[in-house]
């Protein structure tokens, strides 16, 4: 991802409750390019792969639930320091901690029903987005 890409996804709660265009428009006023984007649902083998690093968290089956309930935006981000930049707009894991603001902060329920995900490393951000797009899926070169 070359740090100036990140993966995103606005997570099923979001979606069910329509959120996905403001979160979308916060997106793009923070400065971030959409460089590829689908609306699709995760199975919950998808979900458990996705979320591996965190098997036999106490929280982990409830997460694969979760993100697995319905249909989620995915998308790459393109920005410069778009992996800081994006974990700052969106805020704190807990949107009980979140600032003032951020995208957790208005649109999450709970920590785990929280509005959106944001790749924490360049290494992630590439595995995450070679989860859930191909080559031709993607528009790094267009403006
Ligand atoms: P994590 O990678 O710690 O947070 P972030 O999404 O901010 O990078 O956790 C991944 C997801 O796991 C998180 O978005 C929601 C869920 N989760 C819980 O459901 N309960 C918890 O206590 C934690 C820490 C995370």
């Amino acid at each position: 991802m070359a740090g100036n890409r990140t993966f995103t996804m606005i997570k099923p709660g979001a979606v069910r409750k329509n959120y996905e265009g403001a979160i979308l428009k916060m997106i793009n006023d923070a400065g971030f390019k959409i460089r590829a984007m689908k609306l699709t649902r995760m199975s919950t083998t998808q979900a458990g792969a996705f979320y591996e690093v965190h098997k036999g968290k106490p929280f982990y089956d409830n997460l694969v639930k979760f993100m697995s309930s319905g249909p989620i935006v995915a998308a790459i981000l393109e920005k410069e320091n778009a992996i800081e930049d994006f974990r700052k707009l969106i805020g704190a894991t807990n949107p009980e901690n979140a600032a003032e603001g951020t995208v957790r902060k208005l649109f999450a329920c709970s920590v785990t029903e929280n509005a959106v995900h944001g790749a924490d490393s360049d290494e992630n951000a590439t595995r995450e987005a070679d989860f859930f797009f191909s080559t031709f899926e993607r528009f790094y070169d267009y403006e």
